[in-house]
């Protein structure tokens, strides 16, 4: 299985803030059945902003201190970027690590409350440059969540969907839990992602929400959103598309009962 988005890098953001922290979350994300973690941590535009090569170097020095621990897992660079207009641009420039620095997938964020205008902007101008833009947990959103006709329209122009795991377990309230459930009933969720930004104090961590996961979409998707989809990103190749998507609730609201988004809506 593999990890799509993780603060595991130490003192880069607000994830692990030393190396020992990073082992012991690494081989919690190990103990848990992930084979491979890309490291994602937060760039925003301006002051502070994250170069590749530091997020590349940092990443070399997790590996070989990962290897020396004998944990059996592979890290690789990413990073989760935070939405601003000229990303594009940026992009352009080589100033944005991709996951796995394949220059085919970049990791998105967006504010959690309202979704910028510029939004569609951006992720169409990165698809013209032959990036594919993965929106980092969709289903934390609350602007999402009062427009999802919004959301449908990415994905059916080839926006990838990435859950955020620890969403299944209500940490972020249960709106966001039925979301996510919803996201994943309609198979509208590509990777899934840990997210993490610490150690964890519980011993059993994602085994649950992994099982989760397959109940609700099934094993062979199950496998496709935690093995074959993201390991296409790694090989740079491009994952599934033409089929168009549907909100099953949406269609049933158009009958005049009150679906899903009605309840959100509340
Ligand atoms: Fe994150």
């Amino acid at each position: 299985m593999i990890d799509i988005h993780s603060h595991i890098l130490p003192g880069l953001d607000d994830g692990s803030q030393s190396i020992a922290d990073t082992l012991r979350m690494v081989r919690q994300l190990q103990e848990a059945g992930l084979k491979t973690i890309i490291a994602t941590p937060h760039v925003f535009e301006g002051r502070d902003f994250l170069h590749p090569e530091e997020i590349q170097a940092v990443t070399e020095q997790v590996r070989l201190q990962v290897a020396e621990a004998e944990i059996r897992i592979e890290i690789l660079p990413g990073a989760e970027n935070y939405i601003f207009p000229d990303l594009p641009k940026w992009a352009k420039d080589g100033k944005l690590m991709t996951l796995g620095n394949t220059g085919k997938y970049l990791l998105i964020e967006l504010p959690r409350l309202d979704i910028p205008r510029y939004t569609e902007q951006v992720f169409f101008e990165l698809q013209v440059l032959g990036l594919t833009p993965i929106l980092a947990h969709p289903e934390r959103y609350i602007g999402l969540m009062a427009e999802p006709e919004r959301l449908l329209a990415w994905v059916n122009k080839g926006i990838l969907l990435q859950l955020d795991l620890r969403s299944l377990t209500g940490k972020y309230g249960p709106q966001v839990q039925h979301f996510a459930e919803l996201l994943l009933g309609n198979d509208l969720i590509h990777f899934v992602g840990s997210d993490v930004h610490r150690v964890s104090q519980t011993e059993a961590i994602y085994g649950e929400e992994l099982r989760s996961v397959q109940r609700i979409v099934g094993e062979e998707k199950f496998e496709a959103i935690t093995r074959f989809n993201p390991q296409r990103i790694l090989a740079g190749e491009r994952v599934q598309g033409g089929e168009e998507y549907f909100l099953k609730e949406l269609a049933r609201d158009k009958k005049g009962k009150r679906g899903f988004w009605g309840w959100l809506r509340r």
